[in-house]
């Protein structure tokens, strides 16, 4: 039984210093291909889901599917809904039996977002073990149903954060620290490296323990991608690079066979592709071999 919360996976992670890999899928076949990426790897992981992949394909039906694949793989596997804004589909996903709930109210004032975060989160805790991850500030760029103009887009701050965490209750923190969703429009994003240390130092003493989550993942440079790892990014979300790889790996495999009418081949193709992608963000990760 390898069922998880991302919480009770990032704990040891941010201890020792490597990152969960937190892949966002919008099929089976991708999520296929990201659980057997992680079994080779020996890797903890957290699949990802937002809302609207999880409204098509259903929540039961994925919440099956994860619990099947998970049962059977040799290490710990998350179930995580992300950038949820609706609080009741939030609470109908933590019944569905997904392991980590986000509830993302960062474009509310700050009362109002630990307020909703709250709620989330007490109601998860109640039901069952179910971690829960807010953010805090507001990540630029598109994620589903959540888009943040880069006018927006608002640093988080390191005491706000503490005090978040404390009357929201979450388990898991997501700081906007500079990093964006979707492909970065620069080979040099401003990321806010001091800004991540300071607030892993807050959240991660004595006293507090919430590790901290990096949004934003593709096309960071990698030098970037470790050093964030450094200063505490304990779950890094990975998602248009992964949507690349599917549609690229699909349109490339058409365009190369437009005799073949079978879906099959697709599929295996896509599932290969995506299991190299998944492999390398572990490796870079440095979660190989820690499950
Ligand atoms: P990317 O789409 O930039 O990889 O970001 C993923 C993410 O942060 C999902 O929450």
């Amino acid at each position: 039984m390898s069922i998880v919360n991302a919480k009770e996976i990032m704990i040891p992670a941010s201890e020792q210093g490597y990152s969960v890999g937190a892949f966002n899928i919008t099929n089976i076949i991708q999520m296929g291909a990201v659980v057997e990426a992680a079994v080779e790897k020996k890797a903890p992981l957290i699949i990802q889901t937002s809302v609207t992949p999880s409204q098509f394909l259903g929540r039961d039906v994925l919440v099956a599917v994860y619990r099947t694949l998970a049962e059977a793989a040799p290490i710990p596997i998350c179930l995580h809904l992300d950038h949820c804004t609706d609080l009741d589909y939030a609470k109908k996903c933590a019944d569905a039996g997904y392991t980590n709930i986000m509830i993302d109210a960062s474009k509310q004032d700050f009362e109002e977002n630990i307020r909703q975060t709250r709620e989330v989160a007490d109601y998860c805790h109640s039901i069952g073990d179910i971690s829960v991850e807010g953010e805090l500030g507001t990540v630029s760029g598109v994620e589903d149903q959540v888009k943040v103009t880069e006018d927006e887009a608002a640093l988080a701050n390191p005491e706000q954060a503490i005090e978040f965490v404390e009357r929201s209750g979450v388990d898991i923190f997501a700081p906007a620290i500079g990093t964006a969703h979707g492909v970065y429009k620069t080979a040099n994003p401003k990321i806010h490296f001091d800004r991540m240390e300071a607030i892993n130092q807050l959240l991660n003493g004595e006293k507090v323990r919430v590790p901290v989550v990096v949004h934003g993942g593709t096309g960071i440079p990698e030098d970037m991608v470790r050093k964030l790892v450094k200063v505490g990014g304990a779950k890094f979300n990975v998602s248009t690079e992964l949507k690349y790889t599917l549609i690229d790996t699909t349109y490339n495999y058409i365009s190369g066979n437009r005799e073949q009418y079978n879906p099959g081949k697709i599929d295996v193709a896509v599932k290969d592709a995506t299991r190299a992608v998944v492999g390398k963000w572990i490796d870079l990760l440095g979660a190989a071999g820690k499950a």
